[in-house]
């Protein structure tokens, strides 16, 4: 049943004048040949639609923990044999939510949030993770490494724990949540901390793979974006195959929008699916090389320019502080293919879209709210009309960077300012939705009093 069982599976190179084809085992990470991308091409199954959709959702009641797995139920879409040993803390199956307030806030009629945060390690990485360490054991690694703004490093630490592997980490020194370094060191990975940015720790990365001993876990690996495809079926499922206009997810490395993309791209051409949905990366204003770049270009200039990175790039959303993505030809190709636009959302707008999504009593960390205020800007200059359906990935969980979110809510947060150029109050990020605590007596009747004033 599976393409990989019949030795289908291969790597390609997704440079459209090169094109080369690389075994499935081949431990690479861009094309030996020309230095483009890789796709992992596998030969999708010959199976009726029907059959498939009723296959994948039998396995919802499955006591198997490969059918348990949010990813791994999808199975039929991975370059593995049946019967692989997998790598699994049960990721995936996230749940979607209505977010009224979201909806209201950005001028939709509707709005869903598939909330990512909701996976082991509380971000959309473990779904990626699960299925590169599976590859990374497939192929006999020792050891496995990653640059990262933070999740990514938390995820790998814990999936490398479970499959008993020496796990190296990358991260800018001091630009990393408190929450997710926790996580990487309890998950008892080597955490290197570098003096530079994450673009300094992805390119010592990417030269420290040269060396075959060491495994590359960053979303260069295409095994990686096999996985965190797998979340574009489980969000069709989740919406009974019935395809939301548009699809809005945060831009950093742009591996997730690349894995969205090929996802609904593979679900078309399987039939189970008859359009893909408008696919919209939301990037950061100080990190937005990817933005910039599709502002200003036509499909025909993109295949011939390429990303200027942004040197130093500033963002309070340290997820996607990020100023050379490395996937940036994947997801032009996502986005260009499914009709979507990049845009990009100030700090401001990004920390009110976080409080507004906090108080649909959801929450989220601060790079997932760029969906909310992309999704609000994209409507106030009409690019999506109020009645037409969106879903918002929300990435990470909003226990992931509660200095962040504290800081909003007593009015204490405050952007960079490498260059000294702006006072302190240009720098202030307002709280409009702000909700701080209050100090109060311990008596019943000052807790009344505060209660009557609600
Ligand atoms: N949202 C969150 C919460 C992230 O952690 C990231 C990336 C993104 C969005 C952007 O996704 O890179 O696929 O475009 N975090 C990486 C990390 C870089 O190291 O954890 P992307």
């Amino acid at each position: 049943m599976n393409a990989a069982k019949e030795g289908k599976a291969l790597q390609r190179c997704i440079e459209r004048s090169c094109g080369a084809k690389f075994e499935i085992n081949k431990q690479i990470y861009s094309c030996p040949r020309c230095g483009g991308l890789l796709d992992v091409v596998v030969s999708l199954p010959n199976i009726n639609g029907l059959e498939l959709k009723a296959l994948w959702k039998s396995r919802l009641t499955s006591m198997d923990t490969h059918d348990q797995s949010g990813v791994w139920r999808f199975r039929e879409l991975l370059p593995f044999p049946e019967e692989s040993p997998i790598v699994t803390l049960l990721e995936g199956n996230t749940p979607i939510y209505d977010a009224p307030r979201s909806a209201r806030y950005s001028g939709l009629k509707a709005l869903q949030v598939k909330h990512q945060g909701m996976n082991p390690t509380g971000s959309f990485k473990d779904t990626g993770i699960t299925v590169a360490i599976t590859q990374a054991k497939l192929l006999g690694a020792k050891t496995v490494i990653c640059a990262s703004t933070g999740n990514t490093a938390a995820s790998l630490a814990a999936y490398s724990a479970r499959a008993d592997m020496q796990c190296v980490i990358l991260v800018p020194h001091g630009q990393v949540s408190h929450a997710k370094l926790s996580q990487s060191l309890d998950y008892d990975a080597t955490v290197l901390e570098i003096d530079g940015n994450f673009d300094d720790a992805m390119q010592l990365v990417s030269e420290l793979a040269e060396d075959t001993s060491i495994y590359l876990m960053n979303s260069i690996n295409p095994f990686r974006i096999e996985g965190q495809k797998t979340v574009a079926a489980e969000l069709l499922e989740q919406t009974d195959w019935q395809v939301s206009e548009h699809v809005v997810v945060p831009g950093g490395n742009l591996g997730n929008s690349s894995a969205l993309g090929k996802g609904f791209a593979e679900l078309l051409e399987l039939g189970l699916i008859d359009r893909m949905p408008r696919l919209s990366v939301v990037q950061a204003d100080g990190a937005a090389p990817f933005a910039r770049l599709l502002s200003n270009s036509t499909i025909e200039q993109l295949r011939r320019e390429a990303l200027v990175p942004v040197k130093d790039p500033q963002t309070l959303a340290t997820a996607i502080k990020i100023g050379a993505p490395v996937s940036w030809k994947k997801s032009a190709r996502a986005v260009i293919d499914s009709g979507g636009w990049v845009v990009s959302v100030s700090e401001q707008e990004i920390a009110d879209a976080k409080a507004i999504i906090g108080r649909d009593g959801i929450g989220c960390e601060p790079a997932s709210a760029t969906t909310v205020a992309g999704l609000k800007k994209l409507v106030a200059t009409g690019r999506i009309d109020p009645a037409e359906s969106a879903i918002a990935i929300l990435t990470g969980h909003a226990l992931k960077d509660t200095d962040y979110t504290i800081k909003y809510h007593r009015e204490a947060l405050f952007t960079h300012d490498r260059a000294r150029a702006r006072s302190k109050e240009e720098r202030h990020i307002r709280g409009t939705f702000a909700n701080s605590p209050k100090r109060v007596k311990a008596s019943k009747e000052a807790i009344l009093r505060v209660i009557e004033h609600m």
